[in-house]
């Protein structure tokens, strides 16, 4: 056990799908998963594991931001012996042709600090997906007949960010969508030697103010959760 999960050694599989919701962890595991059983709910973030296709597969929420975000993988990781950590979440979509309800694969993560931001020394260390993960979820969106963006977001750690223009720079170099986890995902990842990769579904849009119906979060979410099963 550890201070935010309650599981018993082994109750984890080495693949873990993190949506920021609980309540999605609980629906994915149920919908998706053979066997889903519930092995951590502390704090009400849930976690479960089962199989999929024969495989061992948990399914446990992140919480929102990065703090919450660092938490879990560090315990999942370094406790629970997780190997592959995939972030299924929602994202808003920063440049014209990143539409809501489309997909967003992370290749790199930006972001103004994460809780490993002193780690570098002021360097500017650049968090990135795993190549194995990218390109295997680049090939399951394409047979699953999804055109999914992939390259650089933001994590930012404001939803309701009031600064002027605060991410123009970011915007005229690419950076096609903003979230609030992944940077410190790939981050601890890539310090414990962990696999890592977040499918996001574009939510709300930061230049149109679209946003996608609550009706349709839940096809969204169960196409991200489709990739990175196919991906894991
Ligand atoms: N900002 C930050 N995180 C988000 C957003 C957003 O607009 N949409 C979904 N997650």
């Amino acid at each position: 056990m550890t201070p935010h999960i309650s599981a018993k050694p082994g109750d984890f599989a080495e693949t873990v799908l993190m949506p920021g919701d609980p309540r999605r962890a609980e629906w994915a595991a149920k919908t998706f998963l053979t066997d889903a059983r519930l092995v951590t709910d502390v704090r009400g973030m849930l976690g479960f594991t089962g199989t999929h296709k024969g495989k061992p597969v948990s399914i446990m929420g992140s919480g929102m931001g990065m703090p919450s975000m660092s938490i879990y993988a560090n315990e999942l990781i370094r406790e629970y012996g997780a190997k592959t950590l995939i972030r299924i979440g929602s994202c808003g979509g920063m440049q014209p042709e990143v539409k809501v309800r489309d997909i967003v694969i992370a290749m790199t993560a930006s972001s103004l600090s994460t809780p490993s931001q002193s780690f570098f020394h002021g360097m500017n260390f650049a968090p990135s997906a795993d190549w194995s993960l990218l390109n295997a979820a680049a090939k399951a969106s394409v047979a699953q007949g999804i055109s999914a963006h992939i390259g650089g977001i933001l994590s930012s750690d404001t939803f309701y960010d009031e600064r002027e223009d605060h991410q123009a720079a970011l915007r005229r170099h690419g950076v096609l969508a903003v979230e609030m986890e992944t940077a410190e995902l790939y981050t601890v990842a890539a310090r414990h030697k962990a696999r890592a990769l977040a499918i996001l579904t574009v939510s709300d849009h930061l230049i149109t103010g679209e946003a996608l119906p609550a009706s349709d979060r839940e096809r969204s979410f169960g196409q991200m959760v489709e990739i990175a099963l196919a991906s894991a």
